[in-house]
Formats: C-alpha cells, structure tokens, sequence
C-alpha cells in the first residue's frame, strides 16, 4: 500500500476509534452528537453506500429507546452505531446481510468492540417469485421485532427493500416502526406507497438537511 493511501487508513480508523469510544461513554438512552455521527462516518470511510446523518441520528434515537428487538436489512455503519447504543439496555440487534465479505467486515468490527448484543446474520438473497429478497434465518429470529431499520439489500436487487413486509411483516407487532432510508428516490417512493396500500401502515417523509427517510408505523385498529 502506497504510502498516503497508509496513512488515510491510519486516520480514518483513528476517527472511527475515537467516535465509537465517544458514543460508549454516553450515558443509556443517550443520542450522540451530529459531530460524533459525521466522525463515525468519516472514519468507516464507506463513500456512496453509508447512511447520511440526519438518518444515523433517527437510527440512534430509534434504537436508543425501542424496547423491543430491532432487526436491520444491510449491515453496516448503522449496525455498529445500535450495537453501541443499545448495548446497556440489553436490547438486541438482528442485522441481515448477503455480502459475505462485508458481513465479515461488519462482524470484525463487532468482536473488536465487544458489541455481543448485535447478531450479523448472513442471509443469502433469494428469489421469492415476484421479488428477491433475504433468506433470513427465521427460527434463531425473535417474533416481535419493535424497530426495523431498511437501508438494503441494494436497489439492483429485483424488487428493491420491497420484500421486508411479506416475508418478516408477521413479526412486527402493532406499534412497531420501520425506518427506510433513501426516500428521496422514486423505487422507495413506490415502495412505501405499495407497503401502504397493502399493510395498512402509517407513513411519513421526514425530508431533513442531509437525508430524506420514511417512518412507517403499524397502529391498532
Ligand atoms: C446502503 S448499504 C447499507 C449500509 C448501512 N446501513 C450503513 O449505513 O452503513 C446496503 C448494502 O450495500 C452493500 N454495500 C455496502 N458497502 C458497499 C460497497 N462499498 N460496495 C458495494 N456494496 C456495498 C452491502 O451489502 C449492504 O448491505
């Protein structure tokens, strides 16, 4: 390795150290900062494919206070930053991922920092007929999930993130949210409105400075 591609690694895992240990001194229930959240990024150095912050932030406040299991679709930053958040309230994190390398990646990053609490689950895609999707390991999963955080599998995918409500729908419970990133795209537009129509969700565009997101919700009758 070239001697300032070196060094550009030195920093940004400088930084990504320096977040993290930051975002495990904060108190329970406690949402890093903004600059936190931009160094956490900054130093997972993952350009094009790492949620933007004002999403992190909703993932961290999410995640800091669901009381329930969270199940995440594609791993990544995000699967760092609830392991971090969630670990002293012993909430549990169930995070999928079909990349074999980058589920090592992640899962590395887990074990160097003890996150226990958080279960990379590599979940190959599979064809379910009118989409592909996940095949997650359904027996080792929990039945009430109360969080889901939809940033994959990625948009080539056939059918997009279209495929979390048929397959995992009967395991979020009324009350339970779903946070998909990304909806300042038309595919996850036409998804959330397909969810919508199909599952009778709740749904909100929150359009903030970095990042655009729905938050799905499922109410009681
Ligand atoms: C948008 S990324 C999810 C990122 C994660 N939620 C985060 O914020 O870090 C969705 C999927 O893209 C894939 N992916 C991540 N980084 C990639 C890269 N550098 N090149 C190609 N695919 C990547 C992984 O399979 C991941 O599950």
């Amino acid at each position: 390795m070239r001697l300032k591609a070196k060094a550009r690694q030195f920093l940004n895992e400088y930084k990504l150290g320096h977040a993290i240990r930051a975002i495990r001194r904060l108190p329970a229930g406690e949402v890093p900062d903004r600059q936190t959240l931009i160094e956490l990024v900054a130093g997972w150095s993952n350009d094009g494919f790492v949620a933007r912050v004002d999403y992190l932030h909703e993932v961290a406040r999410r995640a800091a206070t669901t009381e329930g299991p969270i199940l995440e679709c594609g791993s990544g930053i995000t699967t760092v930053l609830m392991g971090l958040v969630t670990k002293e309230r012993h909430v549990k994190v169930y995070s999928l991922e079909h990349h074999p390398e980058w589920h090592q990646k992640v899962e590395s990053v887990l074990k160097r920092n003890q996150l226990t609490n958080v279960h990379a689950c590599l979940s190959p895609l599979r064809n379910y007929g009118e989409f592909d999707w996940y095949e997650p390991p359904l027996e080792s999963l929990p039945n009430n999930f109360t969080l889901v955080v939809c940033d994959g599998p990625p948009g080539s995918t056939k059918g997009g993130r279209y495929g979390l409500l048929p397959v995992m729908g009967s395991r979020l419970p009324i009350n339970s949210v779903i946070l998909l990133d990304d909806t300042d795209r038309p595919e996850e537009q036409a998804i959330m409105k397909r969810w919508k129509t199909e599952s009778g969700l709740q749904d909100e565009i929150v359009n903030g400075q970095s990042a655009a997101f729905g938050v799905l919700s499922r109410r009681g009758s």
